[in-house]
């Protein structure tokens, strides 16, 4: 898939009103030291090799092989023990009791993109983040109350690979998950983050409608299938326009179209595809049921007989990514800490998807979004600018809420978990 979508540059935040305890909790300095730590030349800079180490060599490209090494090349110089591999690629440390909570903190490592709207080369910078957390939780593993896993997710042709990790069972009895995003438009040191749906539920779709080709002189002898499907894109743009809550956002774009190679010749068949985009369960599964009655009603119209298929190979659905309210308040709290309630923003919708959304699916979810607006840059530069760089000042504070947000988690969860749950891979 060659198609970026950058609409998270051209986001206007808003401040978001937020309620948090004035008093001090027993979160305690944790967060604000582990800014500090993170901030120091020494970690800052490892970091920042890191993220160029992956970025720049490259043979990494496409290829989470290497990026895979290199994770765990790094998390064996800090005694950390991890499992690899997990579903093909993928990395899993372990950082603390071996015992429960579970906490799981997810980064994507690949060069493939799971986040479909995301250009690739932000992934280095939050791998670069989930090994400065790590640095942070294994300089303090003693102190954990429980388990932190570091999820480095691989994520195969057209996503699923946070599919292939769930079905592993590594994350079993884990009891929240958390995941970030750098957004190059939200300023350095803010946060954006929202309670409930965040990201759409995108699915593809892709219909051959077959009629019988012939001379264009004479289309009496013809089913033509140009003009069936041409019919049955414009009635798929009432789905939206006319089935769907105007109060609720959703989308079908057809951005595929291909028959024909003559200017004198009627094609045997035309095939059309494309995406579509809504905000709960409930309209995706209605809108994915009336593309295809769409398609091949509208096809028969036009005396052509049409076949829809859902999410090919290279193609995969994802759900809706819906924030889990309570770790909602948890994030609020620790981001408060780490970079004070002023720069902590309501992150606005967006009909891009994530396939972090399938662990949501089965444990309480989070994900957020870090700014790191480069102040030097202008806003058009930034809104034009297809080769998005990592303002690279953005890493101290991903590391540092990451391993914030799962040591107070820990903290806070400590007597919640059921005893006998464990992990047999300790
Ligand atoms: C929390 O504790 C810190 C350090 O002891 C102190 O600087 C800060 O004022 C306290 N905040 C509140 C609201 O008590
Ligand atoms: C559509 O399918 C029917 C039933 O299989 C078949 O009889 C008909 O010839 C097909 N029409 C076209 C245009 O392919
Ligand atoms: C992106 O990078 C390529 C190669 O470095 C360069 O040719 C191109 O002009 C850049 N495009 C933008 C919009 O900066």
């Amino acid at each position: 898939m060659a198609f970026y979508f950058f609409i998270i540059n051209f986001l206007v935040f808003m401040p978001l009103p937020i309620s948090s305890s004035s008093h001090n909790d027993s979160l305690g300095l944790i967060p604000v030291k582990f800014l500090d730590l993170i901030q120091e030349n020494e970690l800052f800079d490892w970091m920042v090799g890191i993220r160029r180490k992956i970025h720049q060599n490259p043979k990494l490209s496409f290829k989470e092989i290497e990026t895979s090494e290199l994770i765990r090349a790094e998390l064996e110089k800090m005694s950390i023990f991890y499992k690899y591999p997990v579903a093909k690629t993928g990395v899993v440390g372990f950082i603390g009791t071996g015992s429960p909570p579970f906490v799981a903190i997810r980064v994507n490592m690949d060069e493939l993109e799971s986040v479909e709207w995301e250009h690739k080369s932000r992934h280095d910078a939050h791998v670069a983040m989930l090994l400065g957390a790590a640095k942070l939780l294994q300089k303090h593993r003693h102190e954990l109350k429980g388990t932190v896993l570091l999820v480095f997710q691989q994520a195969e042709e057209g996503g699923g690979g946070a599919k292939k990790i769930l079905d592993t069972g590594i994350l079993d009895n884990v009891g929240a998950i958390f995941g970030i995003h750098v957004s190059p438009s939200l300023p350095i040191g803010s946060v954006a983050c929202k309670s409930g749906p965040i990201l759409a539920a995108v699915g593809f779709f892709e219909a051959k409608i077959s009629g019988k080709g012939g001379h264009a002189a004479i289309p009496q002898y013809t089913i033509d299938p140009i003009l069936a499907a041409s019919n049955v894109i414009v009635s798929l743009q009432h789905l939206v326009s006319r089935e769907a809550n105007p109060l609720e956002s959703e989308v079908v774009t057809v951005s595929k179209f291909q028959g024909g190679s003559a200017f004198n010749v009627i094609p045997d068949s035309v095939t059309i595809g494309g995406s579509f985009r809504a905000f709960s369960k409930e309209s995706f599964l209605q809108l994915k049921h009336r593309i295809e009655e769409v398609i091949t009603t509208q096809a028969s119209v036009n005396r052509c007989n049409a076949t829809v298929l859902f999410d090919s190979e290279k193609e995969a659905f994802n759900p809706v990514t819906v924030n889990d309210q309570n770790l909602h308040k948890h994030f609020l709290k620790v981001a408060t800490q780490v970079v004070g309630e002023r720069n902590i923003h309501e992150m606005p919708l967006l009909l891009g998807s994530e396939d972090f959304s399938w662990y949501q699916e089965v444990i309480p979810g989070y994900l957020f979004f870090v700014g790191m607006k480069d102040e030097k840059k202008s806003v058009d530069e930034l809104a034009q600018s297809h080769n998005f760089t990592v303002n690279e000042d953005v890493l101290p504070y991903g590391a540092a809420l990451h391993a914030s947000l799962a040591v107070t988690y820990l903290l806070e969860n400590q007597h919640n978990s059921p005893k006998q749950s464990s992990h047999d891979e300790l």
